[in-house]
């Protein structure tokens, strides 16, 4: 699979699966996937006056290891014998943010995890806000949960589904078209949102329900410098800072009620 990366892309006319990744504070970068070369060509082309330049990156085989609780691959192949037990997921890169290699589905995952590994539920709910390649709703499934996936972007609903059918976990996992801001959200017992900071502030209000039901939340997506302003604004709404993270830039809060 192949990435033209630009943030001076518009989604406008275009056909080839895409994915816009929000930056707080910059533009959004535009990823477009193609699993050859000469699509991607063909579009810096036309686009030539716009862009000055454009970043195509074939995008590489990934593994990622949560203790010895997860283990995410986008080759199933090349997974070395000591890992062979651990229960697999296989993601591929792309064309939906959410392969595992970015620092704030990383830290979702460890918690996430450590969640479900401790949880005293045989099978509880776990609501995805901001899906993506639906790889969090997944893990979550393959810890035998009942997994619900919402992503605005119908391309990460598409990809979200087929990651789902490739695990065979698609009896576990269901992935919906929907804004996380907007629609009425249901009963669960853990809600990870992988959002940006600014989308998570206006997430908080609506959970008033599920506090009081207490669900334990996850946040991540906070850049280094807005956690503060998160944990303000979560205890405004009477949550308990229940466990913390960062990875370089990035910062995940876990909070119960
Ligand atoms: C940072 S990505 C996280 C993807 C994946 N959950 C992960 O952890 O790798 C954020 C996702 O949220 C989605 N999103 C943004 N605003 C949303 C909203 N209001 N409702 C639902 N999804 C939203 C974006 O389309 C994007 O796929």
């Amino acid at each position: 699979m192949y990435i033209l990366e630009s943030p001076h892309l518009t989604t406008q006319n275009l056909s080839l699966p895409h994915a816009q990744i929000e930056r707080p504070g910059r533009p959004p970068l535009l990823q477009i996937y193609s699993p050859t070369l000469t699509p991607l060509r063909h579009l810096q082309r036309q686009r030539k006056g716009k862009i000055r330049k454009l970043i195509v990156r074939p995008s590489t085989h990934f593994q990622l290891r949560i203790a010895q609780r997860l283990l995410i691959t986008s080759d199933q192949r090349v997974v070395a014998k000591k890992d062979r037990a651990i229960p697999r997921l296989k993601i591929r890169a792309g064309p939906a943010f959410g392969s595992g290699e970015h620092a704030t589905t990383h830290l979702c995952l460890r918690y996430l995890t450590h969640f479900l590994a401790s949880s005293p539920k045989p099978k509880p709910t776990v609501l995805d806000l901001g899906c993506g390649s639906g790889i969090l709703a997944l893990a979550a499934a393959k810890w035998n949960a009942n997994a619900i996936g919402w992503d605005l972007d119908p391309t990460a609903i598409q990809e979200a589904q087929r990651n789902a059918r490739i695990n065979r976990l698609n009896n576990k996992a269901r992935f919906s078209i929907i804004d996380a801001l907007r629609a009425p959200l249901p009963d669960a017992d853990l809600i990870v949102a992988n959002l940006y900071d600014s989308l998570l502030l206006h997430l908080l209000p609506r959970l008033e329900r599920h506090r009081k039901s207490h669900t334990t939340l996850i946040l991540s997506g906070i850049l280094h410098g807005q956690e503060n302003s998160i944990i303000r604004a979560a205890r405004g709404f009477r949550w308990k800072l229940q466990r913390r993270g960062r990875l370089g830039r990035w910062h995940c809060l876990q909070f119960r009620a």
